[in-house]
């Protein structure tokens, strides 16, 4: 993981520069909005793909930072509506936008956002660069409609849930990895290849983000714990859950669910029994078979710093605790 670390250090503060710049050309109250959630120290995962991604393939000019920073405006963009849906109220250690400065102003600071990410883009000439962030965005979106469409009526169909974290996370990583490689090069089969490891690094990341929920603190994940039972989610470790119930109890639980009626007690005893049973462990190990399947794509790709930083990129999002 070093050399992973050491990369990090190297470009995060450059990232952080060019979005802090960018915040501080926005007007009043966006202006705050922005800075409050884009300053507050996020990962960076995505902006550091699209950068890894160019670089991986021989880009070598230095005009790679409005694009990066597209994906990370785009997916805080994502989180201050996320949050307004989850109704959460801590994101990034820190208390929630649209908790500080009221629902509407944080949907709209959102919307400017996610122009702003699409104006970076288009500035670039590169046509298939806005046909990315636009497939992104959409995909994103739909991706969340389907949860809330879910969470009303939950099942505990693998199926459904899959199309759930494909939309709301994974389509989004593809994105950013496919950005730096369409920046790079018109070759679809290169743009491919980084979008496949996308994909599948980013159906990693959520199912290790909802096996995170049941385990770890929200002093450690900077958000709730223990949120997504607590919003009805149908995810994977609950799914495991429930296929290991007797039918009848099964069914019980998920009238319980679809009516809000789960009492704390009976919240608690789901999250033992998913710890006890080693649920968020099994999901953590479906993770594992995307992480692979991300990994594999890396072997087409010509040997550099930036692909042994992108192997253990993927490596880091299975033991991450945050
Ligand atoms: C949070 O994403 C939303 C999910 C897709 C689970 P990150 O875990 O990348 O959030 P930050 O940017 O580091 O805060
Ligand atoms: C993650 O949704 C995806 C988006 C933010 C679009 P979640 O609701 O699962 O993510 P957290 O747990 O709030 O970060
Ligand atoms: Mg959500
Ligand atoms: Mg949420």
């Amino acid at each position: 993981m070093n050399e992973m670390r050491a990369y990090f250090m190297r470009e995060v503060p450059g990232i952080d520069a060019f979005l802090a710049a960018e915040a501080d050309k926005l007007d009043g109250l966006v202006r705050e909005v922005a800075r409050h959630v884009l300053l507050s120290g996020g990962k960076r995962i995505r902006p550091m793909l699209t950068i890894l991604f160019a670089r991986a393939l021989g880009h070598q000019a230095c005009d790679i930072m409005p694009i990066a920073c597209a994906l990370e405006m785009l997916h805080t963009a994502t989180l201050l509506h996320d949050d307004v849906l989850d109704q959460a109220l801590t994101r990034r250690g820190q208390t929630s936008a649209h908790v500080c400065f009221g629902t509407t102003e944080a949907i709209l600071a959102g919307d400017v956002l996610l122009a702003l990410a699409n104006k970076l883009g288009a500035d670039y000439d590169i046509p298939r660069l806005n046909a990315l962030l636009a497939r992104g965005i959409m995909a994103t979106a739909d991706g969340e409609i389907r949860e809330l469409a879910h969470t009303r009526n939950p099942t505990a169909d693998r199926g459904a849930y899959m199309d759930i974290i494909i939309g709301k996370t994974a389509r989004l990583i593809e994105t950013a990895c496919r950005c730096g490689a369409a920046l790079t090069s018109r070759d679809r089969a290169l743009e491919h290849l980084a979008g496949e490891f996308g994909l599948n690094l980013g159906i990693a990341f959520q199912l290790v983000d909802d096996a995170l929920d049941y385990t770890v603190s929200e002093g450690e994940m900077g958000k709730p714990a223990g949120g997504d039972l607590r919003e009805g989610k149908m995810t994977l470790p609950l799914i495991l859950h429930l296929e290991a119930l007797p039918p009848a109890e099964a069914g019980e639980l998920l009238d319980a669910l679809r009516e809000k009626r789960l009492t704390v007690e009976q919240a608690e005893g789901i999250v033992r029994d998913v710890r006890e049973k080693g649920l968020a462990e099994k999901t953590r190990e479906e993770a594992a078979r995307y992480v692979a399947a991300a990994v594999k794509e890396l072997e087409m790709l010509p040997v550099s710093p930036e692909r042994e930083v992108l192997a253990q990129a993927a490596e880091y999002v299975l033991t991450r605790r945050k």
